[in-house]
């Protein structure tokens, strides 16, 4: 699928990952770019250039209207980009409730996939399109410290494969993005080094244009961590099992 001359929507688009997305789709061609966010006020440093191309709407993937609203004002949308994303930063037993694990299944598993399920029409309507899903290494090994958060990514990443299965009939590409800490807010309170958010997504845009559905791991950072993880997974899940939680 060509980048350029698509039509994106970018749910979280002012966060340092989300707004990395809009700049090279802007650069990369993008007919229009959706730009998203829960509160309208934060798209406006994001818009201010004045170029015709973005569209604002306020979207909290949470809010089952906004979610249906959304697929309705922007019908002709090609390309889905399920980028918000919340962190916690809790371990799975000093979390003193379980307050910000519901609100991490919520954002980071509930959300885009009742997104991804109210554009299923839309993107099916543009002759298949592409979704990304934000997903994390965290996805594939639990990070105790994040421990919560890992279970979301994990959950996101399931049916991120089950959606692909589901969608390839319509002729839908679907990338999950695995990523390592990357220069933003949650990413800024992970360990350096860190990759900047255009590596992510310079990698993701051209897994879209190859026309691969699949899961990548995106920057070198990653692919890094990816291939240490795939040599020994097990020897990867005990090095991250050492950096527990401060307890309550
Ligand atoms: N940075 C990393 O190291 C890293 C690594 C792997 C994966 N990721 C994933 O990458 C994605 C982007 O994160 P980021 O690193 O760019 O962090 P970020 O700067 O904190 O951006 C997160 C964005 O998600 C938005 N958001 C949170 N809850 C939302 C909701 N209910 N509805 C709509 N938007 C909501 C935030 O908006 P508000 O300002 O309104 O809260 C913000 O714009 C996330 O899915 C994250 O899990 C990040």
């Amino acid at each position: 699928m060509n980048i350029n001359g698509s039509i994106a929507l970018v749910t979280g688009a002012h966060g340092g990952i989300g707004r990395a997305f809009v700049a090279q789709l802007l650069t990369q061609g993008a007919a229009k770019v959706y730009v998203t966010a829960r509160d309208r006020a934060s798209l406006a440093e994001l818009i201010e250039g004045g170029d015709p191309r973005l569209v604002p709407l306020v979207l909290d993937v949470t809010n089952a209207d906004q979610v249906a609203q959304a697929a309705i004002a922007a019908p002709d949308v090609t390309l889905l980009i399920n980028n918000a994303g919340y962190a916690a930063f809790q371990g799975a037993i000093a979390a003193p409730t379980l307050d910000d694990a519901r609100r991490e299944m919520e954002v980071n598993y509930f959300g885009p996939l009742a997104l991804t399920r109210a554009f299923q029409p839309v993107l099916q309507a543009a002759g298949g399109g592409a979704i990304v899903n934000l997903l994390s290494m965290a996805a594939l090994v639990s990070l105790p410290v994040m421990g919560t958060y890992s279970a979301s990514k994990a959950a996101f990443l399931s049916v991120t494969r089950s959606i692909r299965a589901e969608l390839a009939a319509q002729g839908t590409i679907v990338v999950g993005v695995l990523a390592v800490q990357t220069a933003s807010a949650i990413g800024n309170r992970l360990p350096e080094p860190r990759m900047t958010p255009d590596e992510v997504v310079i990698d993701t845009l051209a897994t879209i244009e190859a026309g691969k559905s699949e899961e990548i791991a995106a920057g070198s950072l990653t692919q890094g961590a990816y291939q240490a993880f795939s040599a020994d997974p097990i020897a990867f899940q005990a090095k991250m099992s050492t950096r527990l939680p401060k307890p309550a």
